[in-house]
């Protein structure tokens, strides 16, 4: 949800080189469009183009300046263009902003009226004139005075030629600092910094900041000078290359055991905390947005199986507007890879205002969610970098099977969490040996797939669906598969596929007539399982694609990579670029 850079060096030093690589490795955040401003011998020179961050280099070759700040963008308001790019220039003044302006319109209207004008469609350009008229001489007191007028969220960064510094402003959108050798950086996430400094500062909703070659100055919304506790960059340049794969959605998919082993071992770190903070629980809420909502339909199992306690899911921007019934004794579970995500941020911050306990369950420490929160899961899957979710989601049921058991009283040395021990090798041979290579071909050359299961292979189902839809294009919905008969069974064509997960024997008989009925109507079918009678029953009239076999509990972690293999391979088929769907950015910090 746009990616920001920013760098500033000391005499004849070179930003520009710096905040290119740091808005690479930003590009999951959006690749509508991305530019570069540097304040250079002749003042300050911006670059900036429509589509990703690659197509700045044949323009910045010759660009050099001791100051530079830098936007990749997932646009919001207005088209991908050149335009609408970041930078913004108003007066000498560039800005670069995440963020969404709520009242721009009014604020445009008002500009206008007094003679400014405009060249984009955007919201943040009107920021930038704003900053220009307010500033006289100093970047923070301008700074201060523009964002008062904003009503939204904005990580922004300015620069002019008039001072040797960035002045940054963070509310609800993430902004670091990091500490390099001999220059300071600012992004907005980590892997931006990766290999440059070993050292970051979280900024905090209201901070203010002003960076010089020497250090940074920070301020609180009050003005008030603070620190911001340093901290070890975990972004290493290492992890977040391909690695010899043709894309990171590969990549991460054989990442999926690391995920679930390091999460397992992550979880000894908190469980005292956890028991502590659910002890007196009498109903939990699981939510989250996209692939965390549907870790948490899993959760929802886990909790109410494991621990007998009531549980719901819901997707955090549903929660946030239905009115939550929140008692003495609600705990709160809000998932999130990023932990930035607006919905799920918000979602917590409403739990928590009316009294229930909050739960994090994240991949990114040092997040909004997890400050929020009371305590947090770790979930240790790593960066992720492409835009698909994949080792995070496996990584969060691992967390959410783990947090279940403690609730439920079990000790993660217990049988049942032995079984997750296991995992990672099943998830493992899972990779190695899944062929959905011929299903691949059926779904790239169908009108519409349709993912179904029971219970836990529901949920997976779910997600199946939305890694499918997410990274072919190809239309696809994921639900129960006793509601087939009550209305998509009129969708069932031969130009239709139908993936009925099978991984509960229980639940087996039942499944296979959803399959039946499919194939009743002509409609192609497929099944993935590691039931053998299933696969008995609908050899040569079905697809197969096999698991091995485990636990039901834990049946979704080799499905998922099923599902997952299955959406990466038909996404190839259909030449799709797999890492960066179209219209999409990794992390959603708008609303
Ligand atoms: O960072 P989060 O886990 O909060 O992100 C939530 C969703 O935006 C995310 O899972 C999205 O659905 C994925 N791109 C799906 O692959």
């Amino acid at each position: 949800m746009c990616g920001i850079a920013g760098c500033i060096c000391g005499k004849g030093g070179n930003a520009v080189p710096d905040v290119y690589e740091g808005l690479k490795r930003l590009e999951y955040r959006g690749y509508d469009s991305a530019g570069i401003a540097a304040v250079t011998d002749d003042g300050v020179t911006v670059v900036k183009k429509r589509g990703v961050v690659e197509k700045l280099f044949p323009h910045i070759g010759g660009m050099k300046g001791e100051i530079a700040i830098a936007h990749t963008r997932w646009a919001t308001h207005g088209k991908p263009s050149d335009t609408n790019a970041h930078p913004h220039v108003s007066g000498g003044i560039c800005l670069v902003h995440n963020g969404i302006i709520e009242n721009y319109c009014e604020l445009k209207e008002k500009l206008s009226r007094e003679g400014e004008t405009f060249l984009s469609e955007t919201d943040s350009e009107v920021i930038a004139v704003l900053f220009k008229r307010n500033y006289s001489g100093s970047l923070t007191a301008a700074l201060i005075k523009t964002v008062k007028e904003l009503k939204g969220s904005y990580a922004l960064m300015v620069i002019c030629k008039e001072e040797h510094k960035i002045a940054v402003a963070k509310y609800k959108s993430p902004l670091i600092i990091g500490y390099g050798k001999d220059r300071i950086y600012c992004a907005s996430d980590e892997p931006a910094l990766a290999g440059k400094c070993s050292e970051i500062s979280v900024l905090e909703d209201g901070d203010f900041a002003l960076l010089s070659e020497d250090g940074a100055e920070i301020f609180d919304s009050r003005l008030r000078p603070v620190a911001r506790k340093k901290q070890p960059n975990r972004a290493v340049s290492a992890e977040l290359s391909l690695g010899g794969y043709p894309h990171y959605m590969l990549k991460e998919l054989h990442e999926v055991p690391a995920s679930v082993k390091n999460t397992f071992s992550a979880f000894s770190g908190v469980e005292s905390e956890i028991v502590k903070t659910f002890s007196g629980v009498k109903r939990i809420i699981v939510t989250g947005c996209g692939t965390a909502y549907h870790a948490g339909l899993v959760g929802k199992r886990y909790f109410e199986s494991f621990a007998g306690i009531p549980t719901d899911a819901e997707t955090a921007g549903e929660f946030r507007y239905s009115e939550p019934v929140i008692t003495d004794g609600t705990v709160v579970v809000a998932i999130s890879q990023s932990g930035e995500t607006a919905d799920t941020v918000e979602a917590a911050r409403l739990a928590l205002s009316r009294g229930a306990k909050v739960v994090a369950v994240t991949n990114s420490p040092y997040s909004a969610l997890t400050r929020l929160a009371c305590v947090t899961v770790p979930v240790a899957a790593g960066a992720e970098i492409c835009v698909a979710a994949t080792k995070s989601y496996t990584g969060q049921i691992a967390a959410l099977y783990l947090t279940a058991l403690a609730v439920a009283g079990e000790t993660a040395d217990g049988e049942r969490a032995a079984r997750l021990a296991d995992m990672p090798a099943l998830c493992a041979k899972t990779i190695e040996n899944v062929n959905v290579s011929s299903l691949a071909h059926m779904c790239a050359k169908s009108k519409g797939v349709y993912f179904m299961g029971r219970d836990l292979d529901y949920a997976v189902a779910r997600e199946g669906s939305l890694k499918l839809k997410e990274v072919s294009y190809i239309p696809s919905e994921g639900y129960p598969a006793g509601e087939l008969k009550h209305g998509t069974l009129a969708l069932i064509s031969p130009k239709t596929v139908s993936v009925v997960i099978i991984t509960d024997k229980a639940l087996a008989e039942k499944s296979v007539n959803a399959v039946e009925q499919v194939l009743a109507r002509k409609g192609k079918a497929a099944v993935i399982t590691n039931v053998d009678d299933v696969e008995d029953d609908l050899k040569g009239r079905a697809e197969i694609v096999r698991l091995p076999r485990c636990d039901k509990f834990l049946a979704p972690l080799a499905a998922a990579v099923a599902v997952q293999e299955l959406a990466y391979r038909t996404a190839v088929k259909l030449r799709r670029n797999p890492d960066k769907p179209r219209n999409l950015a990794k992390s959603v910090t708008v609303e």
